[in-house]
């Protein structure tokens, strides 16, 4: 018999994390009783809790899903097949929930059958404290010595500018829509924001929501906050009721773009025209910052004030990006006199177009999806390619086609990291 001296680290310091580990249990019972017996042995152990439980076997599948408990316990009738069905589903759909079984039934046929099915344990109804202690702690060891996935980390884009009007929120939309990459479009103006009207959705749940119950926030629960627009885009909306919004503080918005970061490549937030708490949350924690402006001297000022503010805050200028909107080649000021004005390139820019602009506003639909062709769409592409191989690669593809050859002789530079990037990624 090994020493408890002789163990090694790791088995010691997995057992010290199971004492005091959180188990969570959803349950499917036959009736009543086996749901009071199975629910009163877990209330007596500290750290277990049951966050659901039924007799219907699709709802409580359901619930697993949803709710990713470290272990569903399952409860086989005296015909088992359907029972038997739904453990083989939750080890192949949620592998990192054990399965544990129970019955008054002990045969060793029907034992191997659950084990067959993908069962981790077996307990014997009524339960016996002996064996229900065994079980209990060699789930919480399998959920201990569970790695823990990779989380992806997605790529956050702030669309700003200090002054209202500019086409933050046309620019943000269309831009997540040209991603071509799963996008999540942020609603950060909490009083009053109306993204779910450019994007043609009517949101359920908004970012309160989210906020509300972000402690344990899963996948599927993510899912249904957000607002599908199409298969690559959905919507996290600002709240319906202004008043929700009162109790949004910065560390809030910290913690929601963490957990967006690891469930979306990229999230593109639309935030207020000013800096005010929640926006500057959003602006510290973005990886580019998108500065439209329009050609005219106000938006110009407020765009050297939003740079000056960047460099107090000691954003990187690299991270600040400067998109005109509504360009027009009647507009007597030049993109060069801009950037020498503002000491900045601009990196991107929109025509003018009231009609299409509006046009695809009043229709719920991005002008990337709508008017594909047009050339503010190629314009506002080109602008997701500077974060986006995917979105490089629909640019490509056109170039390829011709269709745009003129007007893009001058982009020569971009042409040219696209091709070197696509062939450094095939
Ligand atoms: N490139 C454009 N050409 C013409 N109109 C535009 C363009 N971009 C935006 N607009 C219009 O400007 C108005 C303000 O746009 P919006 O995105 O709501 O601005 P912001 O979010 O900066 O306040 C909208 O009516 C929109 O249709
Ligand atoms: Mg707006």
């Amino acid at each position: 018999m090994k020493q408890p001296g002789s163990r090694d680290n790791s088995e010691q310091r997995l057992k010290e994390q199971t004492m005091t580990q959180q188990l969570t249990f959803v349950i499917l019972s036959n009736g009543p009783e086996t749901f009071r017996e199975l629910r009163g042995a877990l209330a007596e152990r500290e750290g277990a809790r049951v966050l659901a439980g039924g007799d219907d076997a699709e709802q409580v599948m359901e619930e697993i899903k949803r709710l990713r408990p470290t272990a569903a316990i399952i409860a086989l009738s005296s015909t088992p097949e359907n029972e038997l069905r739904m453990v083989a589903r939750v080890a192949a759909e949620c592998p990192r929930t054990a399965v544990i079984c129970t019955s008054r039934d002990a045969s060793p046929d029907l034992i191997l059958r659950s084990m067959r099915a993908g069962a981790r344990e077996y307990m014997r109804l009524p339960l016996l404290p002996e064996e229900f202690k065994t079980v209990y702690d060699r789930t919480a060891e399998f959920c201990a010595g569970q790695p823990e996935a990779p989380k992806k980390r997605g790529r956050a884009v702030a669309v700003f500018s200090s002054k209202g009007g500019c086409g933050t929120t046309f620019i943000a939309t269309n831009v997540a829509a040209a991603l071509n990459a799963p996008t999540v479009l942020v609603d950060l103006n909490l009083q009053s924001g109306d993204l779910g009207l450019f994007l043609g959705v009517e949101p359920k749940y908004s970012i309160a929501d989210l906020i509300e119950n972000r402690e344990r926030v899963d996948d599927s629960l993510m899912r249904s906050y957000v607002a599908p627009h199409s298969e690559n885009l959905a919507l996290l909306a600002a709240p319906r009721e202004a008043d929700s919004a009162d109790d949004i503080e910065p560390e809030h918005v910290f913690q929601v773009l963490e957990l967006l970061r690891e469930r979306y490549d990229y999230i593109v937030i639309d935030p207020q025209h000013t800096f005010d708490s929640i926006t500057l949350a959003a602006l510290d924690q973005a990886d580019e910052i998108l500065l439209v402006l329009t050609l005219d001297i106000p938006a110009i000022r407020c765009t050297q004030r939003a740079l000056a503010i960047f460099d107090r805050l000691g954003y990187p200028r690299h991270k600040v990006h400067i998109v005109v909107n509504r360009w027009s080649k009647q507009i007597d000021l030049d993109l060069r006199q801009v950037e020498r004005y503002l000491g900045e390139r601009v990196m991107g820019y929109v025509q003018s177009d009231y009609r299409m602009a509006v046009n695809s506003i009043n229709l719920g639909q991005p002008l990337v999806e709508s008017e594909p062709t047009s050339k503010i769409a190629t314009e506002l592409r080109q602008i997701a390619a500077h974060f986006s191989l995917t979105a490089q690669s629909a640019i490509t593809t056109e170039l390829r086609r011709g269709l745009l050859g003129s007007l893009f002789r001058r982009e020569k530079a971009v042409e040219k990291t696209v091709s070197s990037e696509l062939s450094a990624i095939s």
